[in-house]
């Protein structure tokens, strides 16, 4: 049984809630449960609906409900315990039919990040990227192909140990789109102090972190298990969606997760003051997952509380 101490990174935690709409999550609430019925949960710009992906998507493009962005991690048809392995061209299609929802749910200007592991493709290829099959079935415009690596991954003695996936960037729009460079730019610049014409040759919150990116992977296991681990088999780690989200959205904007799992990506988006909305076809990843929020919620507030009074014991 995992045990995690501490339900999320301090970047989240710390992340001041000044300037929340409270109104537009109201107001999204209403219209989301008048014209498509109750969540499963709703509170503090986190809705999450326990219901198939494809049909929630159907009925939100019937209201022509508009999602600002999308980040996502569907089954891999690998046999985990939420999934059925199916025919890899059953399993194209039917990754084809959830990505039309979201593209035709998307605002113009909004985004879509697809995270995506690799699977056996028979008599052809043993740990076949599944981006290979699946990066232009959608109408999306793919901006580009982000490679995940971690340390911890599966072992292997006949070729290297996978230990990377793949983030595929797509935007509906690639003349307007948000990308906010200077919210993660990474401060970790070897030269910080070089110039040229007087000038620092480097921007001074850091430089682009690429698109080959380092966050650990959410582990498991005696004295090695993540401090955000749930029961979940299959968590972001919270400090991948941070950047997405920061990087890909503004505050109040809609975040969409249609397999949402344990919530990761509601989670972040909540503490990055986004307004979420998942779907999880699973009743008890659902309760996990607002198990989860809720001591989010606590761990923030705790952490403004401690903030604050340190502000006061400093300004005496
Ligand atoms: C790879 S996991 C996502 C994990 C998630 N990113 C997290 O951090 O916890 C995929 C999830 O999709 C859910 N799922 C599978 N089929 C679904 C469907 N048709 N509609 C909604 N959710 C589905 C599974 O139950 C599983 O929790």
């Amino acid at each position: 049984m995992h045990k995690p101490t501490s339900v999320a990174p301090v970047s989240i935690l710390s992340h001041n809630d000044h300037n929340i709409s409270y109104d537009k999550f109201e107001k999204t609430l209403d219209t989301l449960k008048s014209k498509i019925g109750m969540p499963f949960f709703a509170s503090d710009n986190f809705i999450l609906y326990n219901t198939d992906a494809e049909k929630f998507l159907d009925s939100l493009n019937n209201i022509n409900f508009e999602l600002d962005i999308t980040i996502t991690s569907p089954p891999y048809n690998i046999g985990k315990e939420y999934e059925e392995i199916i025919d890899n061209n059953d399993y194209v299609n039917w990754c084809k039919g959830w990505m039309s929802g979201i593209h035709s749910a998307t605002s113009q200007n909004g985004a879509f990040w697809l995270n995506l592991g690799y699977f056996d493709v028979v008599n052809k290829g043993k740990c076949v990227p599944i981006s290979y099959l699946l990066w232009d079935k959608s109408d999306f415009y793919l901006q580009q192909e982000v490679v995940w690596m971690y340390e911890a991954g599966v072992t292997a003695k006949k070729r290297f140990a996978p230990r990377n996936e793949k983030w595929l960037f797509y935007v509906k729009n690639p003349l307007e789109y948000t990308f906010n460079l200077d919210s993660i730019r990474d401060p970790n610049v070897k030269y910080p102090n070089q110039k040229k014409n007087g000038k620092f040759r480097c921007n001074p919150l850091g430089k682009n972190p690429g698109d080959v990116w380092n966050f650990p992977k959410v582990t498991t296991g005696t004295n090695r298990s993540s401090k955000e681990r749930t029961e979940h088999p299959a968590q972001f780690p919270l400090k991948v969606i941070e950047r997405i989200i920061l990087a890909c959205s503004n505050t109040d904007e809609i975040v969409f997760d249609p397999f949402a799992g344990s919530c990761s990506t509601g989670i972040a988006s909540a503490g990055l003051n986004r307004l979420f909305i998942g779907t999880e076809i699973n009743i008890d990843y659902c309760k996990l997952a607002v198990d989860r929020f809720k001591k989010f919620k606590d761990e923030k507030s705790k952490y403004t509380q401690q903030s604050s009074l340190l502000h006061l014991i400093d300004g005496e």
